[in-house]
């Protein structure tokens, strides 16, 4: 990964505890924190069928780094962990995270995206209320959220979202997200817990869980079977490249001003089709099928699921501006990137999904 903000003037080096830190985004995050800044990292994570301690290889025995098998909702165990390391800063990313799962058992959702949420607060608060009282001028919650929060936007037109956007979740998922920012901002008005919020847009990138688009294409294809796609795939999303998030969320800790919300995004509207059929194109050249036959033939269109938001797209001018953080990753050669990853890891996603 590429870095253009660790030089520039953030937090002085402290101890980071990221929670969701052994998932995708999460663990992106925590490579970054070791590798090109001198923050000490605390990962925390229950480590659920998404967490896997693999995604960190390499950091194990890093003296920057260390693990914590806890549970977000376990408010003891949180304290304790916080009595222990004495953080002077909190990325939290645990969660549940697939919008599927959320239509089909939203309770998960809600207890931890939501009761988690404001278990992680309440201890952090706290602490900052008694012997972490000396952390507090500087202390700071990075609460990561997603855009699905403000539900869709029509299929095509120039409208974007941005941080006055209104809130209008539509799944579960998205309503357990976007409870978890409002409960974010009231312990910061309340009880003046430093925070920021980021609603970051569609993520892609290696590590993954197989159960998300673009992995779900690659394995179905190598497999030779159905590749479903909802409705007429004519559903937008706006992508971004996990190391790109990474580098976003790093910036917005070290740079961010506390009480604000940056809405992080790499202007990269794709219709699902489009990019199912630009991973298809990417397999044929890089495992070609034994038949010769092009992977998209496999593509079938399913019946969409109950309430598809229509499009999402963001405008990250806000965050571009206030922490100096710009994408740097294209989507051709994330894309291909990410499609040669999951080919050379595949055993490693079907032994993921076997374990769910
Ligand atoms: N992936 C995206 O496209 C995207 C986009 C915008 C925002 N986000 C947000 O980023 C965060 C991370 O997303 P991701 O895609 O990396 O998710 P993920 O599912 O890959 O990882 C989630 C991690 O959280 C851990 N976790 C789950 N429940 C927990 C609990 N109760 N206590 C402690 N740990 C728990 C899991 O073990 C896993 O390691 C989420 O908050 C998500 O809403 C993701």
């Amino acid at each position: 990964m590429t870095d253009s903000t660790a030089s520039a003037p953030g937090l002085a080096p402290r101890t980071v505890l990221v929670t969701g830190g052994a998932g995708f985004v999460g663990s992106a995050l925590v490579r970054h924190l070791i590798g090109r800044t001198a923050h000490r990292v605390v990962t925390v994570d229950a480590l659920t069928y998404a967490g896997d301690l693999r995604v960190l290889a390499g950091l194990a025995d890093h003296p920057r780094h260390s693990f914590e098998h806890v549970d977000v909702c376990d408010g003891p165990a949180l304290t304790e962990v916080v009595r222990r390391h004495r953080p002077g800063a909190v990325v939290h990313l645990a969660a549940e995270s697939h919008v599927d799962r959320s239509i089909d058992a939203p309770a998960a959702f809600v207890r931890t995206n939501v009761v988690g949420t404001a278990t992680l607060l309440d201890v952090v608060r706290t602490w900052l209320d008694g012997d972490g009282a000396g952390h507090r001028e500087s202390f700071r919650l990075v609460h990561v959220s997603t855009d699905e929060v403000y539900g869709d936007l029509p299929l095509t037109g120039p409208e974007r979202f941005h941080e006055g956007s209104p809130y209008a979740p539509h799944s579960p998922y998205a309503a357990s997200k976007a409870a978890s920012d409002h409960f974010v901002r009231a312990w910061s008005h309340t009880y003046g817990v430093p925070a920021i919020v980021t609603h970051g847009t569609n993520t892609y990138g290696p590590w993954q869980f197989p159960e998300k688009l673009i992995p779900v294409v690659v394995l179905r294809a190598l497999a030779g079977e159905p590749i479903p796609l909802y409705g007429a795939g004519t559903n937008v999303r706006d992508w971004i490249h996990v190391d790109d998030h990474a580098r976003a969320l790093a910036a917005v800790l070290d740079r961010g001003v506390v009480g604000e919300t940056y809405d992080i995004g790499a202007r990269c509207e794709k219709t699902n089709l489009e990019v199912v059929r630009a991973v298809c194109g990417l397999l044929d050249e890089l495992a070609p099928a034994p038949s010769g036959r092009p992977y998209a033939d496999l593509v079938t269109f399913v019946d969409d699921r109950p309430g598809h938001d229509r499009r999402y797209a963001t405008d990250p001018s806000a965050v571009e501006r206030a922490v100096g953080w710009r994408p740097e990753v294209t989507w051709g050669a994330g894309l291909r990137d990410t499609v040669a990853w999951f080919v050379a890891h595949e055993t490693w996603c079907r032994e993921r999904l076997s374990r769910t």
